[in-house]
């Protein structure tokens, strides 16, 4: 499932993140990436360790907690912190790659993160840059992705995905990945799909429909039935 995450960041924290990363040391993307990826990856990344890397973790966090449809749509169980990056100038483009599976949490710590779904929140307004697309490949075809400032994707951690070459001005993101309560994609959208009709089912007949009851205990049991916690 590849699905656009509408105004996850808030005004506020857009120009608080924007503030903090114009100040930021930005420094060679290839750090994070596997051997193969490092070959197509040209862009600039922000040090996971810069001053400004932890509140602006903060502020990414947040949002993503308080986002009812972030979270039925990846259902996640851990986290990567997110990583920030600028695409612009000589470093402007990432070719074809798929993700790593496994992701090492950063400063030494043994946890492991597998990188069930990929997310790109879009920091850039899209008039201020040309290219940069996120263009996404797998099941559901190829889909070309550049959102508002505020906004994300999120696509399955399987996909073949590249970003196009930026030609004018710059395309900053932040990017992580999660690990999901629920592996399969296939299983998280049928519970993505679930509840976003149980919630219009709520909104038109009411909580205490029996019908409303019902499903709504039938998602929680394919949840437990489906779910790793
Ligand atoms: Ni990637």
């Amino acid at each position: 499932m590849l699905l656009h995450v509408p105004d996850v960041l808030t005004a506020g924290e857009l120009a608080e993140v924007r503030a903090l990363l114009e100040r930021a040391p930005w420094g060679d993307g290839r750090v994070t990436a596997g051997v193969q990826s490092a070959q197509a990856k040209n862009n600039e990344q922000l040090p996971q360790d810069a001053a400004e890397a932890a509140a602006l973790q903060q502020i990414v966090m947040r949002a993503l907690n308080r986002h009812a449809l972030f979270f039925s749509a990846a259902l996640p169980k851990r986290v990567f912190p997110p990583l920030f990056n600028r695409y612009g100038g000589a470093a402007n483009a990432f070719g074809n790659h798929v993700d790593n599976a496994v992701r090492y949490l950063p400063g030494g710590r043994a946890e492991r993160v597998r990188t069930d779904v990929s997310c790109t929140l879009f920091l850039s307004d899209p008039a201020s840059y040309d290219g940069g697309d996120l263009v996404v490949e797998d099941t559901f075809g190829t889909r070309s992705v550049k959102l508002p400032a505020g906004d994300l994707v999120l696509y399955p951690g399987t996909s073949v995905h590249r970003v196009e070459p930026v030609t004018r001005g710059f395309r900053v993101a932040s990017f992580f990945w999660l690990e999901s309560m629920v592996r399969s994609d296939e299983q998280r959208r049928l519970l993505y799909e679930m509840d976003t009709q149980l919630m219009r089912l709520r909104a038109s007949v009411g909580e205490t429909d029996p019908a409303v009851i019902g499903l709504t205990g039938t998602y929680h049991n394919l949840l437990r039935m489906w779910g790793d916690v």
